[in-house]
Parts: C-alpha cells; sequence; structure tokens
C-alpha cells in the first residue's frame, strides 16, 4: 500500500506470482509493481528467465531492482544476471553478504532502513534463523517472506543458536504484522502463497511455540522427513 499522487488514496502493489522450477526445486518468484509508475522489483529470481520477462512486458513494468531475502542458490540463481541486464540494484543484507561472500557489482547492503521505489515503500525486516542474514521484505500489507515463514511451517535451522534466532524472528513477526498483512513464502506446498498472516497462524505449529528452547527441540527433531525438514510441521 502507498500514497497515490494523484488521488491521495492508498493503492496496493501489484503482486505477480512466478512459480519457477528446476529439477526437484520449486520456488515462487514475485514481482511487485507499483501501479501508477510500472517501477518494479524482484523478488529471489531463479532459473526461469523467460517467466520474468514475460511478466515484465505484461505488466508494461521496469526492474529497477532486485530483493533478496537470503544467499541459497535458489534465491539468488538469477540475480546477477538480471542486475547485468537491466543495471538494477540487488539487495541484500549486510550480514547475508558478510557470511555468504555473494559479489556482485550493484549489490547494496541494507539494514532496516527503508527506502522507496515510485511509490512503494520498502522496509526490510531482519529475520535471521533459516541463515544469519535472512529479511524479509514489507510493501504496505505485503510481506515476502523467503525462507523464513512458510503457511504450512519455516525454514529448516541448522543448531540450537539458529533455531533460537529462528524463534525470535518469528515472534517478532507475530508482534509487528497485522493479522490482515499478506504472506508471500519464497515456497509454498499445500496453500497458495497471499494468505493472510491471520490465516498462516492459525495453520503454522511454529507460530504457537512460547518458549525458544520447547521450538528449538521441536525444529530439530530428530527423524523428520525431507518434508517436515524443509517446511512442514
Ligand atoms: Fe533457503
Amino acid at each position: 500500500m502507498y500514497r497515490d499522487l494523484t488521488g491521495g488514496c492508498e493503492v496496493p502493489a501489484t503482486v505477480v506470482v512466478l512459480h519457477v522450477a528446476h529439477e526437484r526445486m520449486k520456488n515462487n518468484n514475485y514481482l511487485v509493481v507499483d501501479p501508477v509508475t510500472r517501477q518494479a522489483v524482484l523478488v529471489d529470481p531463479a532459473w526461469e528467465i523467460g517467466k520474468i520477462e514475460a511478466a515484465l512486458a505484461a505488466e508494461q513494468a521496469v526492474l529497477c531492482g532486485i530483493l533478496i531475502t537470503h544467499s541459497h542458490p535458489d534465491h539468488i540463481n538469477l540475480a546477477k544476471p538480471l542486475s547485468e541486464l537491466y543495471g538494477c540494484p540487488i539487495w541484500m543484507s549486510k550480514r547475508e553478504i558478510e557470511v555468504s561472500g555473494f559479489r556482485a557489482e550493484r549489490l547494496v547492503g541494507i539494514d532496516e532502513t527503508p527506502w522507496v521505489v515510485g511509490n512503494l515503500t520498502i522496509t526490510p525486516l531482519l529475520t535471521p534463523g533459516h541463515t544469519p542474514g535472512c529479511v524479509c521484505y514489507q510493501i504496505g500489507e505485503e510481506l515476502f517472506t523467503g525462507d523464513v515463514l512458510f503457511v504450512e511451517g519455516c525454514g529448516i535451522c541448522q543448531d540450537v543458536a539458529s533455531a533460537h534466532a529462528m524463534f525470535d524472528s518469528l515472534s517478532m513477526l507475530k508482534r509487528r504484522l497485522s493479522p490482515l498483512t499478506r504472506i508471500y513464502p519464497g515456497h509454498t506446498y499445500d496453500k497458495p502463497p497471499g494468505l493472510t498472516f491471520d490465516e498462516v497462524f492459525k495453520r503454522n505449529i511454529y507460530l504457537q511455540f512460547r518458549d525458544k528452547d520447547s521450538f528449538a527441540a521441536y525444529r530439530l527433531r530428530k527423524g523428520q522427513s525431507a518434508k517436515q525438514l524443509f517446511a512442514f510441521r
């Protein structure tokens, strides 16, 4: 949501969901477009450049930057080529740059300071746990969560310290988000992206824990299937 400079009312950003795949991996890419200026940002682009270019053309949008939630290969796959093709910045948290070693000519390290693209105000929320420098991006009532928060669960954690960090990140989101915030995860399994936080909360066991040790014990429990490890409860 942002100020509509032409009419004074608030108009939501357009979110185009792009389902992309490579071998057994399936990710969601998101093109977020300011409907007034057609300036757009892209979240975690991977693999299917044709789909991204088709979406930009269909929306008559100009790609102005790439938002990276974290540095895992399925989230950064097309960041550099698209940045070079469109001459636009790649935004990633300073911490994630530090721990990942990811480098690109137009890479910009961010903290939680918001910035503006067209009429879109982009607010990064640092949410470590899945990786040390994970970020969720809030644009109006939309939240792009990468592998931090899925509808059905949360991202995998490597050890007790990272699970504690994940608990703190999810607790922060619970305090901060409106029940009507729409959640756009990096992967979806049962349900489509764009459910409200209220709906996600009801379905997601990882949002129900009250202390970080029980959360960590559950997140790191033995005998999880691949699905449970990566997303499901
Ligand atoms: Fe990941």
